[in-house]
C-alpha cells in the first residue's frame, strides 16, 4: 500500500509520510529554467511533456512519498472559458465573468481544452520515479473558484464591494461549479490520481454564518463524489473558522490544517489523519529552527496518523537544500 493510503485507510502512525504543497515550483532552479522559456503559465500546465517533467522534478531531487501534478485550480475556470492569466509577480487576473458563455460549455468541450493535464497525470503515474508513491489530483473548492470568479484577482485582504449583491449568479454558479469539478476530479482518478486534495485557500475569508452555503454544503457534494469513486480525498479549508465543525459535517477523509491553528488543539478535537501545519517562512530559518518546529509537529501527532507538509505552499525564496533537510528529518524522525 502507498504511504499516504497507509496513514489515510489504514491509519497506520508508524510512518510519517511527507509531500510539500507546491513542491513543483519555484524555489526549483530546474523549474525556473523551464519557466524562463514558457511565459505562458496555462500553456505550460497544457504542455504534458514538460508540466509531467516539473511534477517529477521534486521526487528526483528528495525523498517525498508524492506527486502533486503540476497545474492550477484555475484550470477550471479556463476549461469553462473564462479568461485565465498570470502576471508576474502579481498573480493571476481573470477575465469578465459571462454566465451565458459559461453556461454554454459542455464537458466534452471542457475535457478537451484542458486534456493534457489528464495526459500529464498518466505519464506521471506510470514513470518509474513514482513507483510506490501516491499521485495527488487536485481541484479548488467551489467557494475559491467563486472567489477568483467573481474578485477576477486574489482577493488577499477583502472580496469585493458587491461580491455578494448577485445571489441567483452565485447559485447559478456554484451549480456549473459542482458539475465540472465532478468531471474534473474523476477525469483526474482514471487518468492516474490515487488521492484527491480540494484547496478551499480562501476559507478563512468567510464569517461562520456563511460556512454552511458557501463551503459545508458544496464541499461535502464533493467529498462524497470523490468516497464514491474510492479514492480518499484531503481537504485544505485554509484559516477556516472552525476545523472541528468542518471534519464533523463535509467528513473528509483527512484533513490538512494551516499554520495559525493550534495543532494541540487539532489534536485533542479532530479524530481523522491530519495533514500538513508547519509555517512555510521556518523554511528561510537556519537549521537548527526548522528541526525545532518540524520535531514539534511530528511529537504532537506521534501516536496520530499524521502526513508531513507545511500550512500553505513553500515560499519562493526557499533554498531547496532547506527542503531535503526537512524531509531527511521527518524520514529519520
Ligand atoms: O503544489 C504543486 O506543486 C502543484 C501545482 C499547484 C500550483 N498551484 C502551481 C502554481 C497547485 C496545487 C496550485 C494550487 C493553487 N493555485 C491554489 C491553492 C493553494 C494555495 O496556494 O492557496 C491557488 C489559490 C492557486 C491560484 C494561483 N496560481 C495563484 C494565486 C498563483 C499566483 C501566486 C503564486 O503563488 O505564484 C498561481 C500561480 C502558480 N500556480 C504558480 C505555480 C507553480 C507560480 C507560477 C509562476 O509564476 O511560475
Amino acid at each position: 500500500m502507498t504511504p499516504l493510503h497507509q496513514v489515510i485507510i489504514n491509519k497506520n502512525t508508524n510512518l510519517n509520510p511527507i509531500w510539500i504543497m507546491r513542491q513543483a515550483g519555484r524555489y526549483l532552479p530546474e523549474f525556473r529554467e523551464i519557466r524562463k522559456e514558457n511565459q505562458h503559465f496555462i500553456n505550460l500546465c497544457l504542455n504534458e511533456n514538460l508540466s509531467s517533467e516539473i511534477t517529477l522534478q521534486p521526487i528526483k531531487r528528495f525523498n517525498l512519498d508524492a506527486a502533486i501534478i503540476f497545474s492550477d485550480i484555475l484550470m477550471l475556470p479556463y476549461g469553462l472559458n473564462q479568461k485565465v492569466e498570470f502576471k508576474k509577480d502579481f498573480g493571476p487576473i481573470l477575465g469578465e465573468l459571462d454566465i451565458k458563455e459559461i453556461s454554454k460549455v459542455d464537458e466534452i468541450d471542457f475535457v478537451q481544452k484542458i486534456l493534457p493535464v489528464y495526459k500529464a497525470i498518466k505519464k506521471v503515474s506510470i514513470n518509474n520515479h513514482t513507483k510506490n508513491k501516491n499521485i495527488i489530483g487536485f481541484v479548488g473548492a467551489p467557494w475559491t473558484l467563486l472567489v477568483y470568479m467573481i474578485n477576477q484577482q486574489s482577493p488577499k485582504k477583502s472580496l469585493k464591494k458587491d461580491f455578494f449583491k448577485d445571489s441567483f449568479l452565485i447559485n447559478r454558479i456554484l451549480l456549473i461549479l459542482e458539475k465540472f469539478l465532478k468531471i474534473h476530479i474523476k477525469n483526474q482518478i482514471d487518468s492516474g490520481a490515487n488521492v484527491i486534495q480540494i484547496f478551499d485557500s480562501w476559507a478563512g475569508l468567510l464569517d461562520e454564518k456563511d460556512l454552511p452555503n458557501y463551503i459545508y454544503t458544496p464541499t461535502l457534494n464533493l467529498v462524497n463524489f470523490v468516497k464514491t469513486l474510492g479514492v480518499p480525498v484531503i481537504c485544505f479549508p485554509r484559516e477556516i473558522k472552525n476545523y472541528k465543525e468542518f471534519c464533523d459535517i463535509v467528513k473528509p477523509d483527512a484533513i490538512s490544517i494551516d499554520y495559525n491553528v493550534d495543532p494541540k488543539n487539532i489534536l485533542k478535537n479532530i479524530k481523522i489523519p491530519v495533514q500538513g501545519g508547519l509555517d512555510p517562512k521556518i523554511l528561510l530559518s537556519d537549521k537548527e529552527t526548522l528541526k525545532k518546529e518540524a520535531t514539534k509537529y511530528l511529537d504532537i501527532f506521534k501516536d496520530h496518523p499524521y502526513i508531513f507538509n507545511l500550512g500553505h505552499g513553500v515560499l519562493p525564496e526557499t533554498k531547496p537544500e532547506m527542503v531535503e533537510y526537512l524531509v531527511n528529518i521527518v524520514k529519520n524522525y
